[in-house]
């Protein structure tokens, strides 16, 4: 896979994860609020975000870090497995926060947070190491 291929297949995900987040913020507000049900959806949200985000992670892993290797050598995906390597880290802490059914929602509701902020920017760093790479690529491999 080239390095623009990859590329639109990692927007296509950040596009998606953008929508779960905006509905995770959504149901922050509603816990902030006090709606009582917002507290047992939050729970549920958080799991399928974490998943979803390791899911996230594979997928780059097996398409982003290759062919950045095969475009510019094996250095050029340093960056991408490193900070991966620091987002797993931090996503087994708040998963095993998460782990007990008995988490407080307010835990959770902070967690959730911290998290969105790290994956906010994550997917925009990571937008822009993309189209400053491609600006690298040969114009013949541009395709
Ligand atoms: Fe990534
Ligand atoms: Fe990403």
């Amino acid at each position: 896979m080239s390095v623009r291929e990859a590329r639109d297949e990692i927007l296509r995900e950040h596009a998606d994860l953008r929508g779960l987040i905006a509905e995770i913020e959504d149901l922050l507000e509603r816990f902030a609020r006090g709606e009582p049900e917002a507290a047992t959806m939050l729970h549920a949200s958080a799991g399928a975000l974490y998943t979803r985000f390791i899911a996230h992670l594979v997928l780059e892993d097996r398409i982003l870090v290759p062919s950045l290797q095969d475009a510019f050598g094996p250095e050029s995906a340093e960056p991408v497995v490193r900070d991966h390597a620091e987002q797993r880290a931090f996503l087994g802490y708040l998963m095993g926060r998460l782990g007990s059914n008995a988490s407080p929602a307010a835990l959770i509701a902070n967690d959730l947070r911290q998290f969105l902020t790290l994956l906010g920017s994550d997917m925009a760093e990571e937008e822009r190491m993309l189209e400053e790479t491609l600006d690298r690529v040969p114009s013949r491999g541009r395709s």
